[in-house]
């Protein structure tokens, strides 16, 4: 940005030294065109400048920054990197994100967002809805159904590659999610726009005791938590979802028709991990990892079951501000 800056302040004084009226337009012109470019960097655009994929930093971001959740982070890194590879995707990619609070679902989702915008989750075409605080009002249905439909037509005509995270899914009211359902369907186009290109996430705690049990049940038949595969916890998550009155997908057959891609299930965190979190937790406010510091804040913090202290009940959710007691 400096050096474009200090270009075109040097072509200007250059151009100053020959024929006055040629080099004005001249001058004029590669202005204008520096200006494009300068506008190109600075404001975001729908193009490469500003997003593509780098699947590598996914990965490593995966492997490295996401504790414990080794069937969520290997079935994302596949759904993601295969949609985004594909040319021509007949679908947009909808991913459901399932589990017990604090275990990583906002973290992953803006992992993805990370890994696809340069601006992440502060991107123009990344859009986070969080079901009670953008629709509280049940008697506003029908006024959030044409917001929501207008919202997304508008910002998929401005950009196909947009991004839409809904959180707290099982607060939705099924009808908001009813209309959305055509966006996520098998269409060429719907109105002329193509919605093939985009990407879809809802979040929720739907089904989240389910995999707390087959975690536990593992735990219990001293099992390895890394021996827990997609296939263990897929039957149970689902046939929860579909099952959970509140689960905000009960009336709608976003299921029955197959428009969700992946489920993809959150383990419950255990003490080690919420240990990696604590010393990440150091590390990101910009103070060295000390081990005894969040040790001491781990054990303060509640486990279940009561007994066996297994797994955290607020995964790593109050960890950030947790560890300035202890620090
Ligand atoms: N598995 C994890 N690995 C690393 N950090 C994590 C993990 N889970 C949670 N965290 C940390 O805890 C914070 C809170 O987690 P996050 O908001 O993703 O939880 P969540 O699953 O969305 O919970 P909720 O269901 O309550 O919304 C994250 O910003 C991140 O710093
Ligand atoms: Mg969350």
């Amino acid at each position: 940005m400096k050096a474009l800056l200090r270009y075109v302040v040097l072509t200007s004084a250059l151009v100053g030294a020959f024929e006055p009226v040629s080099t004005a337009v001249v001058a004029g012109m590669g202005a204008a065109a520096l200006g494009r470019k300068l506008y190109y960097y600075v404001y975001e655009n729908c193009d490469g400048t500003w997003l593509g994929f780098n699947s590598t930093g996914l990965e490593e971001d995966l492997r490295t920054k996401l504790f414990g959740q080794h069937v969520a982070a290997r079935v994302i890194l596949k759904a993601v990197t295969g949609f985004m590879n594909n040319k021509n995707p007949r679908k947009p990619l909808v991913l459901s994100l399932h589990g017990w609070t604090g275990t990583g679902k906002n973290y992953v989702s803006q992992l993805i967002a990370e890994s696809i915008y340069c601006k992440g989750m502060t991107s123009g075409f990344v859009h986070l809805f969080t079901a009670t605080a953008h629709f509280p009002h049940e008697m506003h249905l029908e006024l959030y159904k044409s917001q929501l439909q207008q919202w997304i037509k508008g910002n998929v005509t401005n950009c196909p590659r947009s991004m839409f995270i809904f959180d707290e899914m099982d607060k939705m009211h099924p009808g908001l999610i009813d209309s959305i359902k055509p966006y996520l369907d098998f269409y060429d186009n719907l109105d002329g726009v193509s919605y093939r290109q985009a990407i879809f996430i809802f979040l929720s705690n739907a089904g989240g005791e389910n995999i707390v049990q087959v975690a536990l049940d593992f735990w219990t038949a001293g099992r390895e938590r890394e021996e827990i595969e997609l296939k263990h916890l897929e039957t149970a998550l689902s046939l929860s979802v579909f099952n959970n009155k509140n689960s905000g997908f009960w009336h709608t057959s976003l299921i029955d028709k197959n428009l969700v891609d992946f489920f993809v299930p959150f383990l419950p965190l255990e003490y080690k991990h919420v240990v990696q979190c604590g010393l990440a937790e150091m590390a990101a406010k910009g103070l060295t990892p000390d081990e005894e510091v969040v040790d001491r804040m781990a054990r303060d913090l509640s486990f279940f079951p009561k007994e066996e202290r297994v797994f955290s009940r607020q995964g790593c959710k109050i960890i950030s501000s947790r560890l300035d007691f202890y620090i």
